[in-house]
């Protein structure tokens, strides 16, 4: 799953710790609230699946940022269950801070990257909705091996949604648009819901803060809609 660096032999990361400061409320959050809802997935004891309920849709958001995005599509949909995989200490501090002062009873947190998390923390045919929304674009050439979406990270995504469920991902970087694309429409089992080549031209989700920033400065948007096969 995780291609190595053949000089160090670690694994790629599709991040870098950003070393931003922790303000009051996000310590503050994160002393408080990490018990209560984020999971460890060091501490299960069986083959480290979380067992969500069955019976309630599953989404996940990979690199929620700061979450604003993720809060509100749990604050607006409180029958499901949602999940955030992000491994940026402030970000993480600010969503646990609005879920405690919002007392959501369906979002909790995952703080590990995001390979490793989708590996071990769910079971096959699970997750209902995965969104991974503007993930870092690795603009230049000897960094794009650190982008998040590659074929096998693809694979194991399928591997994860149920059948017909849905894979969410957004850009405003062209180059790396057109790449998702071409490895979506070449995943085994997935299918494009806007039809071959076709990005989604209205999508449905709230605005992130890394797509404000992005439009601020005149860039464009690419989401792209996928859907597991049933069969
Ligand atoms: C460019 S930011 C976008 C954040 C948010 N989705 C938004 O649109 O505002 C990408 C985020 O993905 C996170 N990220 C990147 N690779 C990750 C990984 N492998 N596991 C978990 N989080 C990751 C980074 O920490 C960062 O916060």
């Amino acid at each position: 799953m995780f291609t190595k660096n053949p000089l160090s032999n670690r694994p790629i990361r599709s991040f870098v710790i950003r070393s931003g400061r922790l303000t009051n409320s996000q310590r503050k959050a994160i002393q408080t609230h990490w018990e209560s809802y984020v999971l460890n997935s060091r501490t299960l004891s069986r083959p480290d699946c979380f067992s969500f309920p069955k019976n309630v849709a599953l989404s996940v958001e990979i690199g929620f940022g700061m979450g604003d995005t993720l809060l509100q599509m749990a604050t607006d949909e409180p029958t499901k269950n949602f999940v955030g995989i992000e491994v940026h200490r402030p970000g993480i501090g600010k969503l646990l801070h609005h879920i405690a002062e919002n007392d959501l009873k369906n979002l909790w947190i995952i703080c590990q990257d995001a390979k490793e998390a989708m590996m071990n923390c769910f079971e096959s045919n699970s997750i209902d909705k995965i969104f991974i929304l503007f993930p870092d674009p690795w603009p230049k050439k000897r960094h794009q091996k650190r982008r998040l979406i590659q074929s096998n990270f693809v694979a194991l995504l399928t591997e994860k949604l149920k059948p017909g469920g849905i894979l969410h991902l957004a850009t405003d970087w062209k180059p790396y648009a057109e790449q998702m694309l071409e490895i979506l429409e070449q995943s085994k089992g997935l299918v494009n819901e806007n039809g071959s080549s076709n990005y989604w031209e209205c999508p449905k989700r709230p605005e992130t803060k890394f797509e404000r920033r992005g439009k601020r400065l005149g860039y464009d948007v690419w989401d792209l809609l996928f859907s597991k096969s049933a069969s």
